[in-house]
């Protein structure tokens, strides 16, 4: 039974108690006896206070308080919770099931009623969620009074998404066959988020993601229409194009990315409100400590080679062709394997993503003098570099030999970005480093990527004779410093543009435009519960309460969304597309000269 912390579905749960279940239909019944009992025993209290009525009276009390016990229990191990009790992890993505060994199961079962039936009741009778009627009336008076900018180019991929379902539109049966393929179904009815689970998510990645749907509610209050949408939580597009019949039409299916292969729709992914199992924080605060950090150094003064620094064991053939690539002299590129259970272990301090962007550079002095002249003479030699740390190694590694080792940091000039398993949350902070991001043929697009134009505030590199390309765009760089640079500075001035408020718009516009679709009224099913700001974080530990708290929206918005731009012509996308092959390829024909010119 206790194997259900363990992560055992809610299916084999039912199995392995099949016996309990019909002791279960007995205690039921013994139940509402005794209740009955109860009550006519209570009534009948004054009249025969005997010492053996008393004695049933607490008996039947005590047995009572035990069966609400088992009952209470029983009834949690079924419930399905945002965490992932009783829930297995998807098919299609297996992973490790989480363990709720910690607790006892006493408690766990408490905490599973506390926080899935009766904390969003408690807080919508305490009723501090709801604005009155006054408040709503100036805030409305406040967002129409301003005139809200027009939305970036990049919303018009919402169009594009949602083409498939423009004229046939959605419904309810699409959305249930679309179950298949989910972790989980949102419903939102009249600003109230509902949430029906069929599986499990890896890490806090569900809770945060419906955290930033609140928060999407909560800034924009009354204006989230009424919508219906199936989530799949995993890395991987479903929905393949090639795969869709003619005439029939594709499942509309939210992940957190999507192909030009598949009709995914990409939905803003956790990270943006923070990922606590990796310290990486909100979003708006994320970007303001890496330009901070990126400004630290002048760009002459970076070191010009091209850098990456990730985890290669992901089921990701360009990872693993990118470690052949480590090769200062050859290459120009420096690969470091950034060890995560090491990392875990010290708390994330050393892969910090502000410090993403530096580059890290061990070097020896056996000059005379102290720690002290050691280190400034290192310091005048390099100039650039900020001096991390000084080690003393006469004692430890290099023995008998009087050098020691200075570990500097400095900006890396070109930040390598290769994707993982599939589209890799750390694309956003390589392009706010403020280094020219070299981007190797990424095939998966998240919502704002779409954005993203080649030699204007990225470089593409080639996937194939990678070691080559990427050797190329550091020496392009190298030759023409100042427009790298500006290419860098664009793409962080366009991270800097994608403000968290950007990206509550963009959901905004896509639930709006996604919701005129469906042709029925949503309607939370019956084995939905609501998710509200205090039911989550009654679920949430320690550290993810923090992080959820710091990325918390204040209050309504005393400014509306901004203004999507009208459907553009169906050739827009085309046309896009058309025009980024186009400078690619400009790019590999100047690759393909050079190369020449050497052999
Ligand atoms: C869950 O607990 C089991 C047994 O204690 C352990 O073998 C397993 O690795 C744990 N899983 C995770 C994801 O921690
Ligand atoms: C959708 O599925 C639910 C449960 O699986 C069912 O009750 C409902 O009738 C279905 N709706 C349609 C329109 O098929
Ligand atoms: C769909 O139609 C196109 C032509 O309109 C045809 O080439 C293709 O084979 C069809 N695909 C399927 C799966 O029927
Ligand atoms: C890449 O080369 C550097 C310097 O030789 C080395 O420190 C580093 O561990 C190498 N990285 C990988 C992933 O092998």
């Amino acid at each position: 039974m206790d194997g259900l912390g363990g992560g055992l579905g809610g299916s084999e749960e039912i199995q392995s108690t099949g016996r309990e279940h019909h002791l279960q239909g007995a205690a039921a019944n013994a139940l509402s006896n005794m209740a009955k009992q109860h009550a006519w025993a209570h009534s009948a209290h004054p009249r025969s206070p005997s010492y053996l009525f008393f004695s049933v009276v607490a008996l039947s009390f005590l047995s009572l308080i035990a069966l609400l016990i088992y009952k209470v229990d029983n009834f949690a191990s079924q419930t399905k919770t945002i965490v992932g009790h009783n829930l297995e992890p998807t098919p299609w993505h297996l992973f490790p099931p989480k363990n709720f060994t910690d607790e006892s199961r006493h408690s766990r079962a408490y905490k599973i009623i506390q926080c899935s039936y009766l904390t969003c009741r408690y807080a919508a009778t305490v009723g501090g969620a709801q604005p009155s009627e006054g408040q709503e009336e100036e805030r409305r008076g406040l967002v129409s009074s301003r005139t809200p900018p027009q939305c970036p180019n990049f919303f018009k991929f919402i169009y594009r998404d949602l083409e498939p379902w423009m004229k046939t539109r959605i419904s309810v049966n699409h959305i249930n066959e679309t179950k298949q393929h989910a972790a989980f179904r949102i419903v939102i009815v009249e600003g109230k988020l509902f949430v029906d689970l069929y599986y499990a998510c890896v890490q806090s990645r569900l809770m945060f993601t419906l955290w930033g749907i609140l928060q999407l509610i909560k800034k924009y209050p009354g204006m989230v229409p009424d919508v219906d949408m199936m989530f799949d939580c995993m890395d991987k597009p479903t929905i393949e194009r090639a795969r869709v019949e003619n005439g029939s039409l594709p499942l509309p299916l939210f992940r957190y990315c999507t192909t030009e292969a598949h009709f995914d729709i990409p939905f803003p992914d956790w990270s943006f409100w923070g990922w606590p199992e990796v310290n990486v924080e909100a979003w708006d605060d994320q970007f303001k400590e890496i330009k901070k950090g990126s400004q630290a150094q002048t760009w002459l003064k970076k070191i010009p080679r091209a850098y990456w620094k990730g985890n290669p064991d992901v089921e990701s053939p360009i990872r693993l062709a990118l470690m052949q690539c480590n090769d200062s002299n050859l290459w120009g590129t420096e690969i470091i394997r950034q060890d995560w259970a090491e990392e875990a272990k010290t708390g994330y301090e050393r892969s910090k993503l502000s410090d993403q962007c530096n580059y890290r550079l061990l070097l020896c002095d056996d000059g005379p003098g102290t720690l002290e002249d050691y280190s400034l003479r290192v310091l005048n030699k390099l100039g650039s570099y900020k001096l991390l740390e000084c080690f003393d190694l006469v004692s430890t590694l290099f023995v008998g030999n009087p050098s020691r080792i200075f570990q500097a940091v400095t900006l890396a000039h070109y930040k390598i970005y290769a994707e993982g398993y599939a589209w890799s949350v750390s694309l956003k902070y390589i392009l706010s480093c403020g280094s020219l991001p070299l981007l190797i043929s990424p095939q998966y697009e998240d919502f704002f990527t779409r954005a993203l134009v080649p030699k204007l505030n990225y470089w593409p590199v080639s996937n194939i004779d990678l070691c080559r390309s990427i050797k190329f765009a550091v020496d392009w760089g190298n030759t023409n410093p100042s427009q790298a640079e500006a290419v860098g500075k664009r793409a962080q001035h366009l991270m800097e543009s994608l403000s968290m408020n950007r990206v509550y718009d963009y959901m905004f516009h896509l639930i709006s435009e996604y919701a005129k679709l469906q042709d029925f009224k949503p309607v939370p099913p019956s084995s939905a519960q609501q998710v509200c700001e205090e039911s989550l974080l009654c679920f949430a530990d320690d550290k993810q309460k923090e992080f959820l708290k710091k990325s918390a929206v204040t209050d309504g918005s005393s400014t509306p969304p901004c203004t999507l731009i009208k459907r553009p012509n169906p050739n827009f996308f085309t046309i896009w597309n058309d025009q980024k092959r186009k400078i690619i390829d400009n790019v590999r024909d100047m690759e393909n000269r050079a190369n020449a010119a050497i052999t």
